[in-house]
């Protein structure tokens, strides 16, 4: 008898682990089943993929939803319609909300919340303080929870931990791997009085210079090795950092943003203004370039958005005064798959960063790859589709993306999560499903 399953993904061109092959995908109880399903195989539904790719499901691992915190910028359920609207099948949400995700209280609001608001699957991090680290082995082994976020300098909320004494003892409190935020906090204090409000918003990556950023890793690499502490430093800004990090791939894994891939200064000071401040700052050609050499040598394991979304009438005020952050959720996948065509890497090598790389460097279980028996979580992705990004389109209810205007060639048709289709040509289905991720540990 021929093998029935609860979907099938016919006639696309699927992206394996090693390699792409066109090859049929059948998905039984949210799990894949199949791979090769047999032309006799048939499905309660059928999905027409001829001339697409059959992506393994894409995780940004580096979301700000705001939530708790302010519905009009950005909540759970409008950051996770952005995300499968952009092709994003999870995504892991950061603590810096108002109040911050640091104890048992606001985790399980969170836990519970996520699970019926959310649109996409979803990984929650736990912000690490000076106060809270005895209570870290238990809080990271919490339901969802995909690590500890440290902060090691200061950015938008108040979570923080500076010197290394606390991070020493936050790194011997619990054994998974920790994120951290890598800006030294000394040196942005002292360099401050350098600038005055007003300036140049070019001054924002002269204030948080490449040494801040480099000095930030330094420490942090001296601690992890001190400790045996698994670091992922997130938002690697620097070709020095890059650089360095190279000789820490036994203790150390690491992102870069797509904003670090696509923007360059001073061309996003003098066009966006405030709405090209964030931290780690974007700067100039040759990071860029840097970021580049470190994804195709392997020294990079993850791409994010670092999504982070402030009011309209914010962004536009002067420097310094303007908040750093940017939204991403929803371009991430676009601007990667115009990456791609544009020869600056392979289909499969962004398979790679953008889902396995998220499911080994966090420890999901059950995501990262098309393989039988993963989760039925799929993005499907028209290669040839040429598309220019509109705010009209963005989901936030902040309204704005620094990629408005730009042409696109590659864009997410289809998001497909645990065997059900949530959006299909940029219609999103159904009601919010989303679950939380599990982790190893
Ligand atoms: O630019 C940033 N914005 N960098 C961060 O580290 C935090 C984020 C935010 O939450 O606004
Ligand atoms: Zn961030």
């Amino acid at each position: 008898m021929a093998a029935h399953f609860d979907l099938l993904i016919r006639n696309g061109t699927c992206v394996l682990p090693w390699g792409a092959e066109a090859i049929d995908a059948g998905v039984r109880d949210g799990r894949i089943a199949a791979l090769g399903a047999g032309p006799d195989a048939t499905a309660d539904t059928v999905l027409d993929a001829t001339g697409l790719h059959v992506l393994p499901g894409l995780i940004d691992p580096h979301v700000h939803l705001r939530d708790p915190g302010d519905k009009a910028v950005e909540s759970i359920p409008t950051g996770t319609r952005g995300a499968i609207l952009g092709g994003l099948t999870a995504v892991f949400d950061m603590p810096n909300t108002s109040p911050a995700i640091t104890g048992a209280e606001q985790l399980n609001w969170k836990q519970a919340y996520a699970e019926t608001a959310a649109w996409c699957d979803m990984g929650l991090y736990v912000g690490g303080t000076k106060t809270n680290i005895p209570g870290l082995p238990t809080l990271e082994s919490g339901r969802g929870v995909c690590g500890i976020k440290i902060f090691a300098g200061s950015s938008t909320g108040d979570l923080m931990i500076e010197d290394d004494e606390h991070l020493e003892m936050a790194m011997r409190s619990g054994r998974r791997r920790i994120a951290f935020h890598s800006e030294d906090e000394y040196r942005l204090q002292a360099r401050k009085p350098m600038f005055k409000s007003g300036d140049p918003y070019a001054s924002h990556m002269v204030w948080r210079d490449e040494e801040c950023a480099f000095l930030g890793t330094r420490r942090l690499m001296a601690l992890a090795r001190k400790t045996g502490r698994p670091a992922h430093i997130l938002h690697v800004s620097t070709a020095q950092e890059l650089d360095y990090l190279k000789d820490f791939q036994d203790i150390a894994t690491c992102e870069v943003l797509v904003n670090h891939l696509t923007q360059v200064a001073p061309d996003c000071y003098e066009r966006l203004e405030g709405f090209g401040v964030m931290n780690p700052p974007i700067r100039g050609q040759a990071h860029r370039d840097a970021a580049w050499r470190a994804i195709a040598d392997g020294t990079v394991d993850t791409i994010g958005s670092d999504h982070a979304p402030h009011p309209r009438d914010k962004k536009l005020l002067p420097w310094p005064d303007c908040p750093a952050g940017l939204t991403g959720v929803q371009t991430l996948v676009p601007i990667m798959l115009d990456h791609v065509n544009a020869g600056r890497l392979s289909l499969g090598r962004m398979a790679d960063l953008m889902s396995a790389g998220p499911a080994r460097v966090y420890g999901a279980i059950g995501k990262g790859r098309l393989a039988a028996g993963y989760d039925g979580d799929f993005t499907l992705v028209d290669m040839k589709r040429e598309r220019r990004i509109e705010e009209s389109w963005i989901a936030s209810p902040c309204g704005w993306t620094p990629f408005a205007g730009m042409w696109i060639k590659g864009w997410p048709v289809a998001t497909i999560i645990r065997g059900q289709i949530v959006m299909r040509d940029d219609e999103v289905l159904g009601a919010p499903s989303g679950k939380l991720v599990k982790f190893l540990g």
